[in-house]
Formats: structure tokens, sequence, C-alpha cells
């Protein structure tokens, strides 16, 4: 038997997952990570708190499925992007709590960025719009704000990593200092035609070269973890950010092929190949999860607000027990009887990046009810997503390729049949659930395993990958069209004008 081990370090929880060879699940073990927000806007971990909770659920995950770490071939960490880690190489320890991807601080120097024309360079060299949400202005932050942090950065005495880089410190205990190409390129500090760290970019926000780790393909070994940690020696074999894993997991190795991943927000990205492609419909660029030195490249839209929207349901309206509810209330109705809920409760992400936008429920008569809401809420995850394909579907035809054929779906909310039909319907293409809906951290694994030679190729993945269910769609296209025409009418009311 041949076992991988993912560790998959998320905005809200730390997991770790123990996978056989051929991708099921053999145990897996979860632990909550506390947010901290110290003012509005700023959103914050602590690192010691990653850690503790990543290595807590590496060690019950082994323990349930009755192994021991000498039984692990190799393990694959995935993570939650862009969240900026600052450190002291010689005690390992943090100058400040992570800062992570949603928080808004970095915001005064992208406007400087943006005013001092950088933006076109910006997006060239990294495929990024220049925004708060990526590490590099959040580093700069960090080394400005932070007492004494510039001159030891100066001095060399300090490492920056992303959450992968992070753990790989922990897990080696400081033997290894790396990151893989597909985190590098959520920093607006990474090249991601050479795959280098980027001078100009750097010396752009003043960040001494020191401070960045060794840059890898996603499938390396980056070394081994240090023994006593789960009681034997364990290669590191892969790394990847979150969204970029996941794409892997779903096997989603060729030019066209697209995942959608239903979490807190929603992450569509869809694979170019080695074509570096620029999106002129608000839709950024990045790398991929590379298997090899081989650049390969994704085109991403992030949704801000998806699954959370049932959250607030539940904990902001306290119209719903629990977020389960929501499908039950939902299919009580034929339809949201004209509702539309556009959740933009921190503004809209891609691919209409208006931060200042705020939610709004709209199409309310005499007699709506609360489970024509619990509907709208639940179709504006479909709707977000829609816009989203329909974005990459004109940058596709823009490039002269061909719009996504099919969506692979996975992420918490993708067990929502209402939701996966009414997506279906929406884009009018198969909406497909694969067997494994855990394709983060199986992604990890598999770039661990490709590593290690427990799989020689991709395509002996793609021949793992299988379909639970598709679901197809219903509707006729002009019913669909109607349909995004009001969702676009209810977006634009949502932005003051
Ligand atoms: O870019 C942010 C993304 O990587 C966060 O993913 O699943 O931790 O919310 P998640």
């Amino acid at each position: 038997m041949t076992y991988l081990l993912a560790l998959d370090q998320g905005t809200s929880s730390s997991r770790s997952i123990v996978f056989h060879a051929d991708g099921h699940i053999v145990s897996q073990s979860q632990l909550e990570l506390p947010q901290i927000f110290p003012q509005p806007g700023w959103v914050e971990h602590d690192p010691a708190e990653i850690w503790r909770t990543q290595l807590a659920t590496a060690r019950a995950a082994l323990a349930q499925a009755q192994l021991q770490a000498k039984d692990i071939r190799a393990i694959g960490i995935t993570n939650q992007r862009e969240t900026t880690v600052v450190w002291n190489r010689a005690t390992g320890q943090p100058i400040h709590h992570a800062i992570v991807w949603q928080d808004r601080r970095a915001e005064p120097t992208c406007v400087q960025l943006r005013a001092d024309g950088l933006a076109d360079t910006i997006q060239r060299k990294t495929g990024l719009l220049v925004d708060a949400y990526f590490s590099g202005t959040k580093l700069k932050w960090l080394l400005d704000n932070v007492p004494n942090a510039r001159a030891q950065a100066e001095r060399g005495e300090l490492a920056f990593g992303t959450i992968d880089s992070w753990l790989m410190w922990q897990l080696t205990e400081g033997r290894v200092h790396a990151t893989d190409v597909s985190n590098a390129s959520r920093t607006m500090l990474f090249n991601v035609h050479s795959n280098q760290w980027d001078a100009e970019l750097l010396a752009m926000l003043d960040i001494p070269p020191s401070l960045m780790p060794a840059v890898k393909p996603s499938s390396a070994i980056y070394g081994e973890i240090s023994p006593a940690l789960l009681g034997h020696a364990i290669p590191i074999g892969g790394a990847a950010g979150d969204q970029q894993s996941a794409l892997f997991g779903q096997a989603c190795f060729k030019a066209g092929m697209a995942k959608n991943t239903y979490g807190t927000g929603c992450f569509m990205l869809m694979h170019t190949g080695g074509t570096f492609q620029t999106s002129h419909n608000g839709l950024l660029t990045t790398s991929a999860a590379q298997p090899s030195a081989q650049p390969e490249f994704a085109i991403e839209g992030s949704v801000f607000v998806g699954g959370a929207v049932v959250q607030w349901l539940r904990d902001g309206l306290h119209a719903i027990p629990n977020s389960g509810e929501v499908q039950n209330l939902a299919q009580s109705v034929p339809d949201s009887g004209g509702v539309m809920f556009v959740p933009a409760f921190t503004g809209l992400g891609a691919p209409y990046w208006k931060p200042e936008a705020r939610g709004s429920i709209t199409g309310l008569s005499r007699g709506t009810t609360l489970a024509h809401i619990a509907r709208a809420a639940l179709e504006s995850i479909a709707y977000q997503s829609a816009a989203l394909l329909l974005a990459m579907g004109r940058d596709a035809v823009q490039a002269g390729g061909t719009p996504v054929a099919e969506l692979r779906v996975d992420g918490g909310a993708c067990v929502n049949d209402l939701l996966m039909q009414f997506q279906a319907d929406l884009l009018g293409i198969p909406v497909i659930r694969p067997a494994v809906t855990e394709t983060t951290a199986l992604g990890a694994a598999y770039l661990a395993g490709l590593a290690v030679g427990v799989y020689r190729n991709t395509e002996e993945l793609s021949a793992l990958w299988r379909a639970e269910r598709r679901f197809l769609p219903t509707l006729g296209t002009q019913r669909a069209a109607e349909l995004m025409a009001r969702w676009e009418h209810a977006v634009r009311q949502t932005v003051l004008e």
C-alpha cells in the first residue's frame, strides 16, 4: 500500500488528509484557526497557531489511519495563498502576526503604484492587477511598520514566506526556506515568465532580495521533515497554492480545462497550458501548479462571498439554524420569485472589481418569503460564478481559443445539488462533480507523489479522476441570458453612482 499525506492550511482551518495512491481518502483531521481582526479591514493569523494546528492534524490523521510516518511516501503542502509571514532566521520567531490575504491595509501603497503608472509593468510581469490582496505590499507594510524590521531585513536577518514556506521552515526546523511557483506568482514580486523573483519589482517595493525564499517547481523534493515531528523523516515532495492545487487535483492539465471551488469565496481557474494569456475582462493570470521547470499558466477569477452568504443567513440574519438547512428552504419554492441577492458584503471581486459596492436584496414583493431569499442567496453563488465563466469565455474567444466546454466543481458547497443544477442551467455547459471533492488536498498529494515516483506523469493522474455526477443544463440559452441580464442589472444597483 502506498500512502501520501496532504497538509491543507486554509484560511479558516488547518487540515491533514492521508490519501491512498489511487486517490481515495484514508483519513482526515481538521482544526479551526482563530481569526484576528485588529481593526476594520485588517485580518491576521497567529503563525504559531497555524503551525500548531497543522502539526496536530497531521498527527491525528496518521493516528486515525493507523499508520506511522514511515508508511507515508511523501508530504504535499497546499495553503491559503498571499498570506504573508516574516520571521527571524536565527530564532525562527515571527516579527508580527501573518497578514491574511483578505487584509486591506496595504491599499495606500497600491494607490501609489497605480498613480506612478506601474500597473501595466506589474501585469505584464506578474499577470496580476495591482491590489492589496497580494503579498508584496503586505510585506512592504511589515518592513515599514514593525520596529527595526527594515534594518534587520537589510542585514539579511529576516525571512519572508507565504504559508507554504512557513510550514516548510517548521517541518524542517529551519533547514529549508523555499516556495513553489504557484505561491510565488501571488506575491506581485515574481516574474511568471522567467520563474524568478523580479529585481525591478523588489526594488519598486523596497524589499531586500535576501528576504526571499528559493523558488522550485510545484513537484520537487524540497527537503525532509525532521524525524522528531511525526516519528520518521518524510520527503516534502510538493507544494502549491490551494486554488492551483485544486486545479491539479481536478486533473485540469490542459488548456481550456476549468474548475470552480465553492468555499467561503469561489475561485474559478482555467488552465491555459504554456500560454500567458492576459485577461481583458477583469481576470488574473497566474502560474498553474507546475510539475516541472516548464512554465504553465491559468486564468483566474475570484468571488469574495460565495458560501459565506449562507453563513450570513445563519449568523447575521439568524434565518436558518444550520447551513445544511438552506437547500431545504430554497427547494420549498420553485424559484426565487423575482428576488435577486447580490452579496457584495466586502465589495465585488472579479470580474467587476468594485470595492465600494455593498450587498443588496431586490425584487421584494408582498409574496416574498424567507424561502425566496434563501433561494436567491444560493443562486447568487451561481450567478457570480457564471459571470466569471462568461468573462473567461470572452477572453478565450479574444485570444483565438474556444470557451470552456465543461466545469469541474469542488469545495464545500458543491454537495448542494440545487446549486449545481442552477449553475449548469446558467452556464449552458455540463457541471461535473468528481468522486473525490477534496481536490485541493488531492492536488498536493499528487504533486508530492509525482516527485517521489509514485506516479510517472499527469496522464496517470487523469486516469484516476472520476465523475460522481454530471449536471446537464435544462434551461434554454435565451432564458439563461435573460437571467444573467437581470443579475447584471442587480449588480449595477449595488454601486452607488
Ligand atoms: O487567494 C486566497 C485563497 O487561496 C484562499 O483560499 O480556501 O483558504 O479560503 P481558502
